[in-house]
């Protein structure tokens, strides 16, 4: 949209539709490296493929794994929304991610890189990880558990925990992983939730240079006194070696079951729609939802997009996700992908500044780090740091960079492509959720000239849509509602028991059409690639005009002052909403008096004076979930200077006292 047509007014129609004007432009390109696009493992020709003949396309990657059964049919959607994928055939995750590869002559290779915070490392081999596994999956059994019984894990990021999700996968029996982090009530909730028979935790762990307990968490949640019955055993792995509570009969510790087990364990086979693990998404409302994923879609898709978005060569690369196996990201992209594929990969228990600022970029030098993915939180956080951090290391390891989680402000983009990519690296930006089990719209870095800030297209296999509130697809050039308008193998099978949140949460919106709701506003640009403009939740209305937060926010960190942007929309008697900014400086640069009205010109000269923002407080800190999500809510409650609500997900909730009410006036 030009500026002069937003600062006229209302142009015809604005607001009438509930869509959004594709406001910010960006004309940079970048081209595979040549070299890369070379040996790559997925071509531009798999899109033709895969939409020619897409279960054809999808059965051929499912012939990526060993099928103890092959299935009769791909896809049976007579039960939609409940898909089933792969019907009739059998597989085992646990012997997919492990025994394989050390039957094919690779039990020397290394799995994981483990990186404790204090500086503590240990490799665990194929070959080792093959006997872990199988000690604990014996374990398991020995304390009662069975194909279908639910395993709760709140463990730290050690190979124990890699261990333990394997293990659960290798007999049969759903995990559900609750972060570490995450309070005794949390955990409590969902042990009920899921009726969970055996608890996986640990002594303790090493975060931010201090030792956090997590036994006494685990505790709480399952004491006898309104705690969480379905509990028969805790199983207590030694990380922190602290003094822990015990409780007899009902405490094992780890090392003593698994180290009297064999080190063999017969991987059986499970049916293809048997169900591999559910995970909690805490969501903006209510009470948080059990996402269930199942075996043979889940692991065909994850194994395949990670070959394929990042172009993972398993006898060369080293593969490093950052985020925790709390998370969906952790489940695919730390567990079920890269181990499905061969991947030697970096398992970090820390934080990125412990000991120092340097620490992610000292992993990256120290493992060769060829692949690496993070989220832009980190990469923003990074960039207040300040360019001579990363600029002390060696990175040239890495070849491909990948980020999740958010959408990936254009200026961000850049910083990471030139300070971390030192230019010569392509960056996938992936977007998928824990409802979608794997990545779903991303480039392919050996096949995609890239843009700053947009997840690009679907990959092969894929079918996406940007649509209006009545599911017409939007043209190329204009903005709407993500949905996706086919069957995908990782979908989710449900909401662990709650058919009908499951059908209301993703499939009454466009039930005529038979689409699944993302609940992301996205647009199209004139190519036609997708770029996303965060939760619809988010979107303001401010006189007449959908204005995206995520393109307030780009267009804020595109100033070279400004690290990090979080935008809301606060209720205003004239505009309707009002647009105000919370922003935090790029390392080297002062709070100076001209520059919240510098900030104001400069979004309306990227923009148009109807995104420039009316109010604007420079900050040190964003108030974030533990997954790194900004929390536009509580900063809502700033804007409108109510209470603050719900600050319970906060990681830091101090950093709501440093904001609250310092907001200076609105003004024009
Ligand atoms: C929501 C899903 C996918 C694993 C981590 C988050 C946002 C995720 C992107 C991206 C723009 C993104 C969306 C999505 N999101 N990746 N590349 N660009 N937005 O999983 O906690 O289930 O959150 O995260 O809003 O709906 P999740």
């Amino acid at each position: 949209m030009a500026a002069e047509e937003a600062a006229s007014g209302a142009p015809e129609g604005a607001g009438a539709q509930e869509t959004l004007s594709n406001l910010l432009h960006e004309g940079r390109r970048f081209a595979p490296p040549a070299a890369l696009a070379e040996a790559a493992n997925v071509r531009a020709d798999a899109y033709q493929a895969s939409a020619a003949d897409r279960l054809g396309f999808w059965a051929e990657q499912a012939r990526r794994l060993h099928w103890d059964r092959e299935w009769d049919q791909v896809l049976d959607w007579s039960g939609a929304p409940f898909a089933r994928w792969f019907v009739g055939g059998r597989l085992n995750v646990a012997y997919n991610c492990v025994d394989r590869h050390v039957e094919s002559g690779h039990g020397d290779q290394v799995a994981l890189h483990f990186e404790g915070e204090p500086g503590d490392r240990r490799s665990v081999t194929y070959a080792e990880l093959q006997r872990e596994v199988c000690r604990a999956a014996n374990a398991l059994t020995e304390l009662g558990v069975r194909a279908g019984d639910r395993v709760a894990i709140y463990m730290p990021m050690i190979p124990e925990a890699v261990v333990a999700m394997l293990a659960c996968a290798r007999i049969g029996a759903p995990h559900s992983v609750v972060f570490a982090a995450f309070s005794p009530g949390a955990l409590r909730s969902r042990i009920d939730d899921a009726q969970a028979k055996v608890l996986i935790t640990a002594d303790g762990y090493h975060r931010r240079g201090s030792v956090v307990a997590l036994k006494p968490n685990a505790d709480e949640a399952v004491q006898a006194e309104g705690g969480a019955q379905s509990i028969e055993h805790v199983l207590v792995v030694r990380r922190s070696g602290q003094e822990v509570p015990w409780t007899t009969g009902r405490d094992v510790w780890w090392h003593e079951v698994t180290e009297r087990q064999p080190d063999q364990h017969k991987a059986e086979s499970f049916d293809s729609e048997h169900p591999l693990f559910i995970l909690y998404t805490s969501g903006t409302t209510g009470k948080p939802k059990g996402i269930l994923h199942t075996t043979g879609g889940y692991l065909t898709q994850v194994s395949y997009t990670h070959s394929a978005v990042f172009d993972l060569k398993p006898d060369s690369d080293v593969f490093w996700c950052t985020a925790d196996i709390g998370w969906v990201t952790g489940h695919s992209y730390i567990v079920y992908g890269p181990l499905s594929n061969r991947a030697t990969e970096v398992l970090y228990e820390g934080t990125p500044d412990t000991p120092n600022q340097g620490r992610f970029w000292e992993n990256v030098d120290r493992y060769g780090v060829t692949i690496l993915y993070t989220a832009p939180t980190a990469i923003r956080t990074f960039m207040k740091w300040g360019t001579e951090v990363p600029a002390r290391y060696d990175l040239s390891s890495l070849r491909v960079l990948g980020s999740v989680g958010e959408p990936i402000n254009p200026e961000a983009w850049m910083w990471y492509r030139e300070n971390i990519g030192r230019g010569r690296c392509p960056i996938v930006d992936t977007w998928w959720q824990t409802e979608t089990g794997g990545i779903m719209i991303s480039p392919l870095p050996g096949v995609t000239s890239t843009k700053p800030g947009s997840a690009m297209r679907p990959l092969p296999g894929i079918s996406a849509e940007v649509v209006d509130v009545d599911g017409n697809p939007v043209p190329n050039g204009a903005g709407g509602l993500l949905v996706l308008d086919q069957p995908w193998p990782s979908m989710l099978r449900g909401i662990w028991g709650d058919e009908e949140r499951y059908r209301q949460t993703y499939w009454a919106r466009f039930a005529d059409q038979g689409y699944y709701f993302a609940g992301d506003g996205a647009k199209k640009d004139e190519d036609g690639d997708i770029w996303l403009l965060g939760r619809v939740d988010d979107i303001m209305l401010v006189s007449g005009h959908n204005i995206s937060t995520t393109e307030v926010e780009s267009a804020l960190v595109s100033h070279p002052a400004v690290a990090e942007a979080a935008v809301v929309g606060a209720v205003d008697e004239t505009t309707g909403q009002r647009i105000v900014a919370f922003v935090i400086l790029r390392g080297g640069n002062e709070e100076v008096a001209t520059l919240a009205e510098e900030l104001k010109a400069h979004v309306a000269r990227e923009i148009g004076p109807i995104a420039k923002p009316r109010q604007i407080q420079v900050v040190p800190e964003l108030p974030k979930t533990r997954s790194g999500k900004i929390m536009r809510r509580l900063l809502k409650d700033v804007a409108e200077d109510r209470a603050l609500g719900d600050t319970t997900t906060l990681t830091d909730a101090s950093v709501m006292e440093l904001i609250s009410s310092k907001l200076p006036h609105a003004t024009d």
